[in-house]
């Protein structure tokens, strides 16, 4: 597996420090929060970041998932996404809501996923991604927490798929052209 990787992008040493500081940031923004905190988790990438970030925020909160994929520009649905897995929730004015993922490209599922969850009056609805492609932006969005803004790379790893393999490396890769080309 290794040997379709092109070069390390962020290490396990970085990986730790970013989700030290995320963590830390979350915890202050919502330290003192009336409404429970719920990490909203986004399969499948997102599992290993979220894994590790919820671990460092001292806080009571819960965890839910969803799997969501955009449509993508130029098809009929373009700018909607599909819900694969729904929250098994509801009176969410009860609670405020972290979405977290592992990367923005186009910025479609994100944008879409937050109007969603506030339509259904969420008390508050965050964004966190470990990696951002701003470059690659389809559609206005800024998350409210990144990790790391990166150039548009083919990236792996630590949750990140090509056709659904190399999630359990350990660090954040760069995957060989001739793999996917
Ligand atoms: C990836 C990623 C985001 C989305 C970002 O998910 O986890 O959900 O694409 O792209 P966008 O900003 O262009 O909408 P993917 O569909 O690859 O699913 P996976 O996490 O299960 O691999």
């Amino acid at each position: 597996m290794t040997e379709d990787v092109e070069r390390i992008l962020v290490d396990e040493k970085e990986l730790d420090e970013i989700t030290t500081r995320l963590a830390n940031q979350i915890t202050q923004d919502y330290k003192n929060s009336t409404k429970p905190l719920i990490l909203i988790v986004i399969l499948k990438g997102s599992l290993n970041f979220a894994s590790d970030l919820m671990r460092k925020i001292p806080l009571p909160l819960e965890i839910e998932f969803m799997k969501v994929s955009s449509y993508g520009a130029g098809t009929k649905n373009s700018g909607e996404i599909k819900i694969h897995l729904d929250l098994i929730r509801e009176e969410l004015e009860k609670y405020d809501l972290l979405i977290i993922e592992d990367i923005v490209d186009s910025g479609r599922t994100l944008a879409r996923l937050t109007q969603l969850l506030k339509n259904r009056n969420a008390n508050s609805v965050k964004t966190c991604t470990l990696l951002d492609k701003p470059s690659r932006r389809e559609v206005e969005f800024t998350p409210d927490y990144c990790g790391k803004e990166i150039e548009n790379e083919f990236v792996i790893g630590y949750g990140l798929d090509y056709d659904e393999k190399y999630r359990n490396l350990p660090y954040v890769g760069i995957l060989k052209r001739e793999i996917y080309s």
